[in-house]
């Protein structure tokens, strides 16, 4: 067995269960001391949830990506690292063993430092699914430069904000993504973002599409011509930067319930350690084994299971750039069959979608080549999930959902295949190590099953949230101040008789849109930009494919005005991006608030959900009167 730290019986599974209760501090400390260290830690862990501080092996001296690649070439030097998949399969698969991929790194870190980037510096990612952005990535990593990857949907707007909040100095980009038929110009978004920002010095592009950018001759470089001029010795022979444990790895930027996104900091050894755990137990990947996890790097599933937790496992990864849906909705299976994928790791929204596309298409694939199935981002429903089981997974491969948060860093709840049972639409039970509580709106634990109650962790595990990025207060208040000593999860959850956990949704005034994390205040801000519009309340409602789909209630009196909805759509699609465009908007002429003024969003989801049955007390309300006209116009 290759992974000293993999349960691959249920026997062992609860051995760990044990001992990671009874010594959290010898587990963790057990599995850290299988990896690859400058220095080892002085305390494992030490946390105080109050204020929060948390730090794990502390002490210690590492570089992650040491841990990645270096380690892996006396055995793995010639294992396949990365398969690229590009958009369209005309076009040529790429393959980098961990050879080459350790090559590529060390030149790309030492362009870095040419360009006068050093440890503790932001650098911001806004790329398409091509290697480079691992390989970007890994860069950053390697020089102690903390990362900060955007999506590739977000606007301009969006990221000024991220780029200013960061104080980034350098942007990697490519000229262009490709998604299906469709090209994402990525540079021009970046000019156009960069009008507003000030601290960043340098642009690398990434050619790629081939499609003319503008060069700024005083900020912009082509990344390939960056990389050329490195001498591959030198770059081989620089030593990677020592990183403190606790030195942060990299910032990702995430949605809350007010409007400004935040910067989740994640620091080295923790995250390190956690998402390898996480992944050889989840998955119970084998050395041989080729993982396909369909994520984008820009959200944390792709930085945790795609980039850093595979790769310090020595897995074989597919990384595909395009869409499920094209050229046909058959894309998937061609990847896997193609690629003789053992372990596919997607979302629900992306199986809803393809569900709608009929099964006449799995004629044409074997599929047989897969033994395990995972989930992602959002509740899946029983109908989904049967469909994933029955015609992916030929009804013998089991499925991994698993439970986590950009915060949490890797994953907490979730079977772990072929060694704990799968049970449709649970997540089911958490990882040796971490332990979940339901607590009442009280702050009570609930203790009895079959029930429901606002999930929080108790003891912190090794890549948990450690700040929000320049504003660590605000950190505290988001997840350590609503339940005293827990950390608040943000969702609901439900617990059966055997302990199994069903996530219900989130708790706060957050969407979950396709696996996207929305905030509904900023939806909110990006509307009130509109001039006509005076105020607008979102809430999600049930959707088919999305899971929640986006329902905005908006005052504007001059609504029956030609082409209003279509210019609040923009205003959210340049504020946010595409993947915050509200599905239904209803102009109303007031919004149900209470006598502070609060606006009942209770009511105004019961509604968009069409249960204006069950609007429960509307007592509190100021002008119950409103309640009439919303359902009347309701669009469901
Ligand atoms: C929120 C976190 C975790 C990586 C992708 C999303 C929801 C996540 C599940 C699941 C039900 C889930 C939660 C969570 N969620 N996984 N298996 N079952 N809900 O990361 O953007 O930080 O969103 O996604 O509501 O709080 P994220």
């Amino acid at each position: 067995m290759s992974y000293p730290f993999q349960y691959t019986n249920i026997s062992d599974y609860n051995n760990a269960k044990e001992s990671a209760t009874e010594n959290p501090d010898k587990f963790w400390g057990d599995i850290a001391s299988h990896f690859y260290w400058h220095k080892r830690w002085d305390k494992v862990c030490e946390w105080n949830f109050k204020q929060p501080k948390i730090s794990w092996f502390k002490g210690a001296k590492l570089n992650i990506t040491e841990n990645c690649l270096d380690r892996h070439l006396a055995e793995n030097a010639d294992k396949t690292a990365i398969i690229w998949e590009p958009n369209s399969p005309q076009e040529k698969v790429r393959k980098y063993t961990y050879q080459a991929l350790h090559k590529e790194v060390c030149i790309a870190a030492e362009a870095l430092r040419n360009k006068g980037i050093k440890k503790g510096d932001r650098v911001c990612i806004y790329m398409g699914m091509i290697p480079e952005l691992t390989i970007a990535v890994l860069a950053c990593a390697r020089i102690g430069a903390i990362h900060s990857v955007i999506f590739g949907g977000f606007s301009a707007q969006s990221i000024a904000d991220r780029v200013n909040d960061a104080e980034a100095v350098a942007i990697i980009t490519c000229d262009g993504a490709n998604r299906g038929a469709k090209e994402i110009p990525l540079k021009n978004i970046i000019d156009e973002a960069l009008n507003n920002c000030k601290t960043v010095k340098n642009v690398l592009v990434v050619k790629h599409t081939n499609s003319p950018v503008n060069i700024n001759a005083e900020r912009d470089s082509w990344w390939h011509n960056c990389l050329g001029e490195i001498d591959e010795e030198i770059a081989l022979s620089t030593p990677a930067e020592i990183m403190d444990a606790e030195d942060p790895l990299f910032i990702l930027y995430t949605s809350g319930s007010t409007g400004k996104p935040k910067g989740v900091v994640h620091t080295c050894a923790g995250y390190m350690i956690y998402t390898t755990y996480s992944f050889v137990n989840v998955f119970q990947y084998q050395p041989e084994q080729v993982y396909f996890c369909s994520a984008d790097i820009g959200w944390i599933t792709g930085h945790s299971y795609m980039v850093y937790g595979p790769l310090a496992a020595a897995a074989t990864n597919v990384m595909f750039e395009g869409i499920p849906t094209y050229p046909d909705a058959g894309r998937f299976w061609d990847i896997i069959d193609k690629h003789q994928v053992n372990i596919f790791y997607t979302a629900p929204t992306a199986i809803r979608s393809l569900m709608a596309c009929g099964t006449d298409l799995f004629d044409k694939y074997k599929l047989n080549s897969l033994t395990v199935l995972g989930t992602v981002g959002e509740p899946i429903n029983e109908e989904a999930w049967q469909w994933y089981y029955k015609y992916v997974g030929k009804n013998r491969c089991p499925i991994v959902d698993t439970w986590w948060q950009t915060e949490t860093g890797g994953i907490l709840i979730s079977n772990l295949a072929n060694v704990t049972p799968h049970k449709p639409t649970f997540a089911t039970l958490p990882l040796p190590g971490i332990e979940p509580v339901l607590l009442d709106d009280q702050g009570n634990e609930i203790t009895a099953l079959n029930t429901n109650g606002n999930l929080c962790i108790k003891h912190p595990w090794p890549s948990i949230i450690r700040t929000t990025y320049g504003d660590h207060e605000r950190c505290k208040q988001t997840y350590f101040s609503t339940y005293e000593n827990h950390y608040f999860t943000g969702d609901g959850a439900f617990r059966d008789e055997q302990g199994n956990y069903r996530i219900t949704g989130r708790v706060d005034d957050v969407l979950n849109v396709s696996g996207h994390r929305i905030g509904t205040a900023e939806v909110e801000n990006a509307i009130n930009q509109h001039p006509n519009v005076v105020e607008s309340a979102i809430v999600g409602y049930p959707h088919d494919v999305k899971g929640q789909g986006i329902y905005a209630y908006v005052i504007a009196p001059n609504h029956a005005e030609q082409g209003i909805k279509q210019a609040i759509i923009d205003e959210v699609v340049k504020a946010i991006g595409p993947i915050a465009k509200p599905d239904q908007i209803q102009f109303v002429s007031g919004l149900p608030k209470t006598r502070s003024g609060k606006i009942m969003r209770r009511i105004l989801r019961k509604i968009a959900e069409g249960k204006s049955d069950q609007l429960g007390d509307t007592s509190t309300l100021v002008d119950p009167t409103v309640i009439n006209e919303l359902i009347e116009g309701a669009l469901v």
